[in-house]
């Protein structure tokens, strides 16, 4: 059995990223590059989608999302508290108002039925998060979308190459934003990107990144493109795009190793019928998981700290996440209510190391002491 430290994440290091990286110092071309576009048009290849942006960021390409539907302050936007902040703070960018809803215990996602009770004149769109990379029920929400005339966002932070029915996951409501953050499946650094869905909204996008200007838009060189309206820098930078480019295209040897990893977990933990614990929902044939988070939910927050503690003394790094959003002090400004769902979620949710580089006498390490301490509480 290995005896090294064994890591939560450990981003996949591409060969491809190195070479690329010095073709960017080569060009010396540092903005609007060959990689961004490279990327770009790989993603769009990719996932089946009309048109996507790369962006510095998951949570740019959030802000975008809000900037593209004219979100104004009194709007509402419907989404789980179980997130990261990025995507409350884009829908507070704009001065409008996030609307919590409780998430399903088997997967964690928006619970749709709760959600259709929280839509009024006021809202203006859904945005679901895809957590750990397994689909929302993406048909409840279309329904949903077109029964009160909202938009529907899809926060794919964790997503990239997730699937719903034939679909992949960022391409199915009217935008779909992903995270290529160090901590993600693919790494640009800190990068991102947006799959703009709905056609109405490609040429507002272009303008919204380039600053505000029809910069991207002007086909005739001798005219001076202007300023259209609102926008900022949101494009990824080319050393970044030349980091991501190196791993998309390495992208069905880290998913297939991250989904191994997963699935060995999910054989073992499956087997394990204890009280104390379940885990997230398994990949069916209508949704294909990105296999973003292996996540082991406890039935207490002593059992989950216990748990954390008992892992890092043994030399395995296993983290919980979100703090809920509305359980913090700022969240708690916005309105004060309980989620009894996301707190139990996130009193018992730990998620174990998950990352190509792991070996298989390291994941047996992982399960055979997760198991341990399992059968002794
Ligand atoms: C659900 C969700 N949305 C958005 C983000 C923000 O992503 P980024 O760091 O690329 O801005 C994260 C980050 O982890 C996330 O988990």
């Amino acid at each position: 059995m290995s005896k090294k430290h064994i890591k939560f994440n450990i981003p996949y290091n591409s060969k491809f990223s190195k070479k690329n990286i010095l073709k960017v110092f080569k060009n010396n071309k540092f903005a609007d590059g060959e990689f961004q576009n490279k990327c770009k048009l790989f993603i769009e290849q990719k996932i089946n989608s009309k048109c996507v942006e790369l962006t510095h960021s998951c949570s740019s390409a959030l802000e975008i999302a809000m900037l593209l539907i004219d979100l104004k302050k009194n709007d509402e936007v419907i989404m789980p508290s179980y997130t990261f902040t990025s995507t409350a703070n884009a829908v507070l960018l704009r001065g409008a108002k996030p609307v919590f809803v409780d998430v399903r215990s088997d997967d964690v996602n928006l619970d749709p039925k709760l959600v259709e009770k929280k839509i009024n004149k006021k809202t203006k769109a859904i945005i679901v998060v895809h957590y750990a990379g397994f689909s929302c029920d993406m048909n409840y929400f279309l329904k949903l979308k077109k029964k009160y005339n909202i938009y529907l966002i899809e926060d794919a932070a964790h997503a990239f190459l997730g699937k719903y029915n034939d679909k992949y996951l960022g391409t199915i409501g009217d935008f779909g934003a992903f995270s290529f953050h160090e901590t993600k499946n693919f790494v640009g650094g800190q990068c991102g990107a947006l799959s703009i869905n709905n056609l109405k909204f490609h040429k507002k996008a272009k303008i919204i990144l380039d600053k505000g200007t029809d910069r991207s838009l002007v086909k005739n060189k001798k005219k001076y493109y202007s300023w259209k309206g609102i926008g900022s820098e949101y494009r990824a930078t080319e050393l970044s795009s030349a980091l991501l480019f190196g791993q998309l295209i390495k992208c069905n040897y880290i998913q297939k190793a991250r989904e191994k990893i997963w699935n060995k977990y999910f054989n073992k933990f499956y087997k394990i019928n204890d009280k104390n614990f379940y885990i997230l929902n398994k990949s069916n044939k209508f949704k294909i998981s990105a296999h973003h988070v292996f996540a082991l939910i406890f039935k207490s927050l002593s059992l989950r700290n216990r748990f954390i503690l008992y892992m890092k003394k043994k030399g395995i790094d296993c983290f919980f996440h979100y703090y809920p959003l509305h359980m913090s002090n700022f969240g708690k400004k916005i309105k004060k209510i309980k989620l009894p769902v996301t707190e139990k979620i996130y009193y018992g949710l730990v998620r174990l190391p998950l990352h190509p580089s792991l070996n298989v006498s390291e994941v047996n390490k992982v399960i055979k002491i997760a198991e341990k301490f399992i059968r002794s509480i």
